[in-house]
């Protein structure tokens, strides 16, 4: 298959740039595009044929649901059951649309292709200007994971879609790199709980603020046990991985860069932050280190942690090993995103 790509301004654009993209999402075929977080793999949500394309060229397990798109959270209503939840519209409220996806008990009009035969489904407004008018365009609710192939890191510029999906997908829309870098929030919310599945961009503290009482699934930072049903089947994939495995490395700073410095000499593969490189490199360039945003700003280490945990794959590296992270705020994102790079192989030095 051909894959074409179009190049469309995140700010400036105008509505006849989206006519083939939106013609191919309502007739069923997939595109690639950018939303606030990272790029998702699109399809028409309410056509099962389309959704089940998508599973194909992700070469995506067929128990992982996909999250549908939508304008409005008042649209939530035609696609899930909102009336008993009277939060969803609190939380709707603060943080959509952005980077927030609600699960609900899902209505009829959505195929069991989308949410693998669950009775919830996932709602997610984007704020991404190019998603928005890719839905209104296209005219139905946009059902999407994340567009990488099954298992790699999320990706979060059109280069990185590219690099997956050429020759899989008819369409890629190339609107540069995405603001946040880390996949949505994900919460459930059933009978006025709220649990945390995967947290992001909206923090565990954020949503605490509309809902003191957030619960917080226990597979956010531990590994499940063996045949544990997760909340949320993405859960339970090694995923964001690169071709070589990840250890991820505890300790004092010191200890940690010591150990660091020992295993380049070896040619292993380092991933740190951006102070610690020439610390580890004594001053000197080094590709087997590469850093993901700096100490203090985790912003930054969101934007950029995928980008670093594929620029290993072209290294060559046997082993990687990551620092761990701060697990606050934005943090607990980061570092449940490593947890499962490193499929939790973890040391402490
Ligand atoms: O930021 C994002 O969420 C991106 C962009 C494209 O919107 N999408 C994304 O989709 O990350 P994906 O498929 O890579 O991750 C969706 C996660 C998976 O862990 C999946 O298991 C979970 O959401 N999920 C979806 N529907 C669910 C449901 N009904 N119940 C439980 N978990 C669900
Ligand atoms: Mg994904």
């Amino acid at each position: 298959m051909k894959t074409k790509v179009i190049k469309i301004s995140r700010t400036d654009f105008i509505d006849v740039e989206f006519k083939e993209t939106a013609k191919a999402i309502k007739d069923g075929k997939l595109v690639a595009f950018p939303t606030e977080t990272v790029y998702g793999l699109g399809a028409n949500a309410l056509n099962a044929v389309a959704c089940d394309a998508v599973f194909e060229a992700k070469g995506r397990p067929h128990d992982n649901p996909l999250i549908v798109h939508i304008l409005h959270p008042e649209e939530a209503e035609k696609y899930a059951d909102t009336k008993n939840e009277p939060l969803f519209f609190r939380l709707a409220e603060r943080f959509m649309p952005g980077p927030l996806t609600v699960i609900l008990p899902k209505k009829p009009i959505i195929p069991d292709s989308v949410t693998v035969g669950l009775s919830t489904v996932a709602l997610r407004c984007p704020n991404h200007p190019v998603a928005r008018k890719l839905i209104e365009l296209s005219g139905v609710p946009i059902a999407a994971p994340s567009a990488n192939l099954s298992g790699k890191p999320s990706p979060t510029t059109a280069e990185h879609v590219i690099e997956d999906m050429t020759g899989r997908i008819p369409y890629i829309i190339d609107s540069g790199a995405c603001d946040v870098g880390l996949e949505s929030t994900v919460i459930s919310l059933k009978n006025g709980v709220v649990r945390l599945l995967r947290p992001g961009y909206v923090t565990l503290e954020d949503l605490r603020e509309i809902c003191p009482k957030v619960e917080v699934s226990e597979a956010v930072l531990n590994n499940l046990k063996q045949n544990e049903k997760p909340e949320s089947p993405g859960m339970k994939y090694r995923h964001y991985a690169p071709s070589a495995p990840v250890t991820m490395v505890k300790g004092k700073d010191r200890d940690v860069l010591e150990f660091f410095k020992i295993e380049l000499k070896k040619g292993n593969g380092i991933l740190c932050f951006d102070e610690d490189k020439s610390l580890i490199c004594d001053g000197k360039e080094s590709d087997l280190v590469i850093s993901f945003g700096s100490r203090s700003d985790q912003l930054a280490q969101a934007n950029g942690l995928f980008d670093a945990l594929r620029r290993f794959d072209s290294t060559g590296v046997e082993k990687i090993f990551a620092r761990h992270t701060a697990s606050d705020h934005l943090g607990l994102a980061i570092s449940n995103r490593l947890l499962r790079a490193c499929a939790f192989d973890q040391i402490e030095v």
